[in-house]
């Protein structure tokens, strides 16, 4: 399987901010693994304009699960893949932290963006407490069980495993941690999707740098990373889809 780089811009970036694509797409213009870009709803046409003719990928942070209605500032999956989107982020800690979000809901959103033909990153990871108190594996467990519609496939659905404490804190599990946790993802996958769980993308997210990615990339069942600060910047960004490049 090509390995992701995916970008999370989360709720940074104006129109400005495209210079970063530009000089992302000029030094990396046939990278050996996928590049996504997902920037704020405000940004997602723009950006897919500029990577169009490029191997950069635009996503979104978030959709509705309803296809469209009475829902004042809410997007729905196809309003984003009309706006050149091909991939969604959904369920990300943050959504589920400042919005509520529950596994049901996140199930239902990204069936949405399945059926609109967008690949549904579903985002899981445990917080500090519950790591603390010995529950990882649980939570990640349950988390992907009511997250993950039925029928998803390799093509359509990839995994962002994200530790809530390594998110933005510069912290990362031991590299033996995440081989492990991956390896509980992709057996309790195929345990949900059979067969096709071993073609399904599992991202490693929180805290991946220049400096740590190679290391990490190099671990079993990593197949890319989700990156949030270190995606804003195209030199970061792009040592990062460098080292997965060679991964
Ligand atoms: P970070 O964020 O790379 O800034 O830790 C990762 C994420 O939230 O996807």
């Amino acid at each position: 399987m090509r390995k992701l780089a995916a970008g999370n811009w989360k709720m940074n970036g104006l129109a400005a901010s495209l210079a970063e694509v530009k000089a992302l797409t000029e030094a990396h213009p046939a990278p050996a693994c996928e590049m996504l870009l997902c920037p704020p709803a405000t940004l997602i046409a723009q950006m897919a304009g500029a990577a169009k003719g490029t191997a950069l990928m635009v996503g979104g942070q978030d959709c509705h699960p309803k296809a469209s209605g009475a829902h004042t500032g809410d997007v729905s999956a196809a309003m984003v893949k009309d706006a050149g989107a091909s991939h969604l982020i959904l369920g990300h800690s943050e959504r589920r932290a400042d919005h509520g979000e529950t596994d049901a809901l996140v199930r239902a959103k990204a069936e949405a963006a399945m059926a609109v033909g967008l690949v549904a990153i579903v985002c899981i990871g445990e917080t500090e407490a519950e790591r603390d108190a010995g529950r990882t594996l649980n939570v990640v467990g349950t988390q992907l069980a009511g997250s993950v519609p039925d029928g998803a496939t390799a093509a359509t659905l990839v995994i962002a495993y994200e530790p809530v404490w390594a998110i933005g804190t510069g912290r990362t599990p031991t590299l033996p941690e995440i081989a492990e946790i991956h390896a509980f993802i992709r057996a309790r996958l195929t345990d949900r999707i059979g067969a096709e769980a071993a073609g399904v993308r599992l991202l490693y997210g929180g805290s991946v740098k220049p400096s740590n990615a190679v290391d990490i990339f190099a671990l079993a069942n990593v197949d890319g990373a989700l990156v949030g600060g270190a995606s804003l910047k195209a030199a970061d960004f792009g040592a990062i889809v460098a080292a997965l490049s060679a991964a």
